[in-house]
């Protein structure tokens, strides 16, 4: 057995696995199926009867001059052919109800699932990769779901039933049509392994068009102040350009599919007219009956041709599947254990017990055998240069990810014995980038607090210094934010953010250069607003402006990861230490 055996074996299973989690979508509709699946029978039987009937009804009104079969095809034809409609309806209604009904649950799914992952995944897949998955992965999928059964069940059986038909009318003829199969199975198999590839290699592209699409659109500041535009353009224009190359591979492959089915259906037409001619000539077959059969023939034809359009469609489906299906595989990093602890409520005891770290995209180690506790109620500082690690503790502590080794509790649990959910509803969060989302500044608010009254969103936001200009705006605290909160200044969306996590009331504050943007008055007012509200609560503030945390409690001096100093503001600076050298600096 060859490498080549195994992987297509893999290929396969691959394929079975695909396949099978498809099929789990489609099962709840298999009422609906099965009633699409009894009108495509239906529309078969139909499509061969009116073929059948075409020979009797040719030989008796126009060859034997029979009036009371013209009456017949006069009243009974209407009632055939809407019944034919009726059923042509009915399973392309159904088929694209179940297609988009498969399609809305496979879209939410991936909504849910990736509100499940773990932030390590964001930082793996961009996020304009996502996006093109969701959006034309998915309409691939949909027109897949939607097509290939209309396409398998229904053109399969009318073409067996035209060839009953044929069989029926003259079998050596029909043997003569049939040849067409074997020749069309081949050399649509070739083209069909050609477009998966090409198909595979355009989706690919497609999420890196609308990469830099977005790149653009969210930069368009930067690319503006730096002249970046041509350059910027340049490297979409190679992108597009390779998309039209790949994509017209797989078009190339289909646009053959059709024209290639004609092609042998003409040759083969042009057979069945040889040997019909002879045979009417030689008195072996009738008039009529040839051309029910050549009406029969080209009825078979749609559908012979839809069939062609199967395996690109079959193609392009899986591989877009295939892409949908690894986002819906992943799973979350960090675990939660089966039975998580519960916390009823915290102190806000923390502890880091030889905490190390290293990001899975780097050798480095950002936190080194990290160890330390801060006490229930307490304001602790975490400062140190850039890249010290000073968010990575934070993000720990949120339980964003885990600690290589190591351990971190709160009161004493160990965080990864708690629920995630339930360990975040007690930590409130404000981050060094601000995140505002589409909507109006009090559902930006109560984000942090969906319950909220009018009353709390007004007092956090007073608390956080930001209900002066949220009340000069407009529409006040209804006033829509614009696409990540354009409209506001850095120190504005900063209060936001800040009243958002204060609204929450949470047991332990997390301040990642929180007030950075502010001036020091508007600091202090926040400060002391804060100590007011959430007074006797855990906080940890990292900040790399000094003044902003000398009035803690303790402060920890961070430096590649390891903790280098810990104290108050006045022992750091009669140590004459690296605070001191760093508050010199300063002031
Ligand atoms: N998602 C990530 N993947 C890989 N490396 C990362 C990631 N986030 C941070 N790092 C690296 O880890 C180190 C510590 O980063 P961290 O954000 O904790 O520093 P910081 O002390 O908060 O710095 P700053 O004061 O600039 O915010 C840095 O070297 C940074 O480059
Ligand atoms: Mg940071």
């Amino acid at each position: 057995m060859s490498d080549m055996a195994l992987s297509r074996q893999e290929q396969k299973k691959r394929f079975g696995t695909l396949v099978k989690a498809l099929f789990t979508y489609a099962k709840p509709y298999k009422f609906r199926f099965a009633q699409a699946a009894a009108s495509m029978m239906l529309l078969a039987v139909i499509r061969g009867a009116v073929v059948y009937i075409l020979g009797p009804v040719i030989q008796g009104v126009f060859v034997d001059k029979k009036l009371e079969i013209l009456t017949l095809v006069v009243i009974g034809l209407p009632v055939i052919f809407a019944l034919r409609m009726a059923a042509e309806y009915t399973n392309a209604y159904l088929m694209s109800w179940i297609g988009q009904k498969v399609v809305q649950q496979i879209r939410d799914d991936l909504f849910n699932h990736i509100h499940r992952l773990s932030i390590e995944f964001y930082w793996r897949k961009r996020s304009s990769d996502v996006m093109s998955r969701v959006i034309n992965d998915l309409n691939n999928v949909q027109s897949a779901v939607q097509f290939i059964p209309l396409y398998a069940i229904r053109d399969v059986l009318t073409v067996t039933s035209l060839l009953g038909v044929l069989f029926y009318i003259n079998w050596r003829f029909a043997l003569v049509s049939l040849m067409i199969l074997p020749v069309a199975g081949i050399v649509l198999g070739i083209l069909g392994k050609k477009m998966r590839r090409a198909s595979e290699e355009s989706n690919i592209l497609v999420g890196e068009i609308s990469h830099k699409f977005q790149e653009s659109l969210q930069g368009i500041t930067v690319v503006k102040a730096f002249n970046y535009e041509d350059e910027a353009i340049r490297r979409f224009r190679a992108t597009n350009d390779s998309y039209f190359s790949k994509t017209m591979r797989y078009l190339r492959a289909t646009a053959m599919a059709g024209p290639l089915m004609e092609f042998l259906g003409g040759m083969i037409l042009i057979a069945v007219i040889y040997l019909g001619g002879k045979a009417i000539s030689a008195g072996a077959m009738t008039t009529a009956n040839f051309f029910s059969f050549v009406a029969g023939f080209f009825t078979a034809y749609m559908p012979l041709k839809n069939l062609a359009n199967l395996n690109a469609k079959l193609q392009l489906g899986l591989a877009s599947w295939e892409r949908i299906h690894q986002i819906l595989e992943e799973r979350p990093a960090v675990i939660v254990t089966s039975k998580p602890g519960n916390l009823a409520g915290l102190d806000g005891k923390i502890e880091f017990r030889n905490v190390n770290y290293k990001y899975p995209s780097r050798e480095t180690q950002v936190l080194k055998d990290l160890s330390f506790v801060i006490n229930p109620g307490e304001v602790a500082a975490l400062v140190g240069p850039s890249g010290s690690g000073k968010t990575t503790i934070i993000h720990l502590l949120l339980r964003f990810f885990d600690p290589l080794t190591g351990s971190i509790a709160v009161d004493g649990h160990d965080l990864r014995d708690l629920g995630t959910t339930d360990l975040r509803s007690h930590l409130g969060l404000v981050t060094q980038d601000t995140i505002l989302f589409d909507d109006t500044v009090f559902r930006n608010i109560t984000i942090g607090k969906p319950d909220a009254s009018r009353e709390e969103v007004a007092a956090a936001a007073k608390a956080a210094d930001a209900h002066a200009f949220i009340d000069a705006m407009p529409q006040g605290y209804e006033t829509v934010l614009g696409e990540r909160g354009i409209k506001l200044s850095g120190g504005q969306r900063q209060r936001l953010a800040i009243a958002r996590a204060i609204i929450k009331k949470p047991e332990i504050l997390l301040l990642d250069e929180a007030t950075s943007n502010l001036d020091t008055a508007s600091e202090q007012a926040v400060q002391s607003s804060i100590e007011k509200i959430l007074g006797g609560r855990t906080v940890v503030m990292v900040a790399h402006r000094l003044s902003t945390v000398r009035n803690a409690d303790r402060i920890f001096v961070l430096k590649k990861g390891e903790l280098a100093e810990t104290g108050s503001h006045q022992e750091l600076l009669a140590k004459g230490g690296i605070y001191r050298g760093l508050y010199e600096a300063q002031t």
